[in-house]
C-alpha cells in the first residue's frame, strides 16, 4: 500500500531530502500513521524514526528549512524535536534493544527499522510510512497492524510480557487506546496486564494521570475504568474507587453498588461537559461512601458525612498521584463536598431560600454543580427519574430568577463592616461580626432584599436588641 498522497505536507519532502543527504533511511511512525489509516483527526505531532542518528537528521532538517527552527536535543534519549508550523516533529534513531521511554538508563543500541517497530507498544502504533525517495509513502507493516486496525484489536508486537515490562505505562495506554478508539484488547494482553499490574507502581503519578485524563476525555470513560478494574490496575491506582464496589445486606436492607453507580455518573456527565475537572468530580463524588458506611436498624444503611470526608480524600488522592494542588483541586473538592446539596433540594419542595443558599455557597460553580448532580440521577425507577429531573429544571429556573433579583452568586454585603462601625461609633468588635452575619442570613432567608437601604434599616433594628445606639 502507498500513502504518498497523505504526505503532502512539505515537511515530509524536506525530511526525505535531509535523509538522502545524510545517507540514512527515515520513516513516519506511530500515532500519525495510525490515525491516518483510521481516518481520524491526528493530534499535532509527528514521529520520525531514522535508521541512523535521529538527532543528526533533525539538525539537517532544520538546516534545510527556510526558517531554520531551533532543534531541541535530548541527548540521553537520543531524540530531538523541532517545530514546523504548528506541528511538533520528533526524531529518534531506530533502536534495537529496549524502547526505554523516559527511563533513567535508556539503552540506545542502533537497530533496523524492524528492530525499532518490534519495541513499540502496539502493532497499530508500529506502522511506518517510508520517506525514502524510491519508496516514498510505502507502508511498512511487519506485524499486521493494518489487520488489527480493521479488526479493532490492541495487540503488542512482541510477547506482551516483554512489551509491558519495557514500559509498564503501556498497560494503561492499552486501556486508554481501547477506550478512545473503541478497540478490544487481545486476550493475551489482558492476561499479561493482569499478571503485571503491580509493575505500574514504578511509573510516575504524572504519567498515570495523563492516561486517566485521556480516558476521562472520551465519550464513555466507563469502558476504560472497567478495564482498569478488571486487570487490577484500578485497585493500585485508585483503591478509594474500588472500595465502592460492594453491596452488603443486613436484615434484608441493601444499598446500591456505588462503584458501578459512579461509572454511570461519569458516563452521564460526558455529553454535558468537556471539562476534565468536572469529570474528575463525577469520578470522585462518592469516594467518601466506603469509609462512612454504617448500618442501623432505624435508618438502614447510611453514609453520613461522606461528602465532607470525600472532599478530604480528594486532596490525598491529588497528592499521591502528583496532580496539581491548585484551584483545580479546590474545585473538585468543592464539587464533592457539595455533591448532595441540589439532590436534597430536588427531593423536596424547592424554596427560594434553599436556592439562594445553594447559589451563595456554590458561587461561580453553581452551574457545574447542577451538571454534576443531574448526572448523579441514575435511578432506574422512571417515576423518580422524571420527578428528580423536573425538580432540577425548577431549581435551574429558580437559580436564574433568584440571581437576577438578589445577586448572591458573588455575594458582597450591601452594608460594610466599616459603615456599621461608623453608625454606632464602634471599634472592630464581635458585635460587628454578629450584625454582618445577621444581614447575610436575612438576605439568604429572603427576609430582606439584597439592597443597601433594607440592610441599613435591618441593622438599626437588630442593633437595638444588642443595646447599641445610633451615633451618625
Ligand atoms: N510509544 C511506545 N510506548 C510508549 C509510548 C510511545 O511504544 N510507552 C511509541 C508508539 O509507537 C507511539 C509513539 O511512540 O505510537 C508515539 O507516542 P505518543 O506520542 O505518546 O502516542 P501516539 O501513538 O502518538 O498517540 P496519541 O495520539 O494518543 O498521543
Amino acid at each position: 500500500m502507498n500513502y504518498k498522497s497523505a504526505l503532502q505536507n512539505t515537511i515530509f519532502e524536506v525530511i526525505s531530502k535531509a535523509s538522502v543527504e545524510l545517507n540514512v533511511e527515515s520513516y513516519v511512525i506511530g500515532g500519525f500513521v495510525r490515525d491516518l489509516l483510521l481516518g481520524r483527526k491526528s493530534k499535532k505531532d509527528i514521529d520520525i524514526v531514522a535508521v541512523g542518528s535521529g538527532i543528526e537528521l533533525a539538525l539537517k532538517v532544520s538546516e534545510l528549512l527556510p526558517k531554520k527552527p531551533k532543534v531541541q536535543v535530548f541527548k540521553n534519549y537520543g531524540t530531538a524535536m523541532l517545530r514546523f508550523e504548528d506541528t511538533e516533529i520528533e526524531f529518534v534513531g531506530a533502536r534495537k534493544e529496549s524502547y526505554h521511554f523516559e527511563s533513567r538508563n535508556p539503552v540506545v543500541e542502533n537497530g533496523t527499522l524492524e528492530d525499532d517497530q518490534n519495541r513499540r507498544d502496539f502493532t497499530i502504533n508500529a506502522l511506518a510510512l517510508s520517506l525514502n525517495p524510491n519508496h516514498f509513502g510505502d507502508l511498512v507493516d511487519p506485524f499486521n497492524g493494518v489487520l488489527d486496525l480493521e479488526t479493532k484489536t490492541i495487540k503488542t508486537p512482541l510477547d506482551p510480557d516483554i512489551t509491558y515490562s519495557d514500559d509498564p505505562l503501556r498497560m494503561m495506554r492499552a486501556i486508554r487506546f481501547a477506550t478512545q478508539l473503541g478497540f478490544e484488547i487481545e486476550a493475551n494482553s489482558i492476561a499479561s496486564i493482569t499478571k503485571n499490574a503491580e509493575r505500574i507502581t514504578i511509573i510516575s503519578g504524572e504519567r498515570i494521570v495523563d492516561e486517566l485524563n485521556k480516558i476521562l476525555a472520551t465519550e464513555k470513560p466507563s469502558i476504560g475504568f472497567l478495564l482498569l478494574y478488571k486487570t487490577g490496575l484500578l485497585d493500585i491506582i485508585l483503591p478509594e474507587l474500588t472500595a465502592l464496589n460492594q453491596v452488603e445486606e443486613i436484615e434484608g436492607h441493601t444499598h446500591k453498588n456505588n462503584f458501578y453507580h459512579t461509572l454511570e455518573v461519569v458516563d452521564n456527565i460526558c455529553p454535558n461537559t468537556d471539562d476534565v475537572w468536572l469529570r474528575w468530580s463525577a469520578l470522585l463524588h462518592d469516594i467518601g461512601k466506603a469509609p462512612t458506611k454504617r448500618f442501623n436498624k432505624k435508618q438502614g444503611w447510611t453514609f453520613h458525612g461522606h461528602e465532607f470526608l470525600g472532599g478530604k480524600m480528594v486532596k490525598k488522592i491529588f497528592e499521591r498521584l502528583h496532580m496539581p494542588l491548585n484551584q483545580k483541586m479546590k474545585f473538585v473538592q468543592k464539587m464533592v463536598m457539595m455533591s448532595s446539596r441540589p439532590i436534597v433540594l430536588a427531593e423536596d419542595i424547592v424554596t427560594d431560600s434553599a436556592v439562594r443558599r445553594l447559589v451563595f455557597d456554590a458561587g461561580e460553580d453553581v452551574d457545574n454543580l447542577m451538571t454534576l448532580c443531574e448526572a448523579d440521577i441514575t435511578t432506574k425507577n422512571p417515576t423518580k427519574f422524571k420527578k428528580y429531573h423536573n425538580n432540577f429544571d425548577i431549581v435551574r429556573k429558580k437559580i436564574i430568577e433568584v440571581e437576577a433579583r438578589d445577586h448572591v452568586r458573588n455575594f458582597q454585603p450591601p452594608i460594610s463592616g466599616e459603615e456599621i462601625m461608623a453608625i454606632f461609633n464602634l471599634q472592630p468588635s464581635r458585635e460587628i461580626g454578629v450584625l454582618k452575619e445577621a444581614v447575610k442570613e436575612a438576605i439568604l432567608e429572603g427576609e430582606i432584599p439584597n439592597e443597601y437601604q433594607a440592610a441599613y434599616d435591618f441593622v438599626l433594628k437588630r442593633a437595638e436588641k444588642l443595646g447599641l445606639q445610633k451615633v451618625h
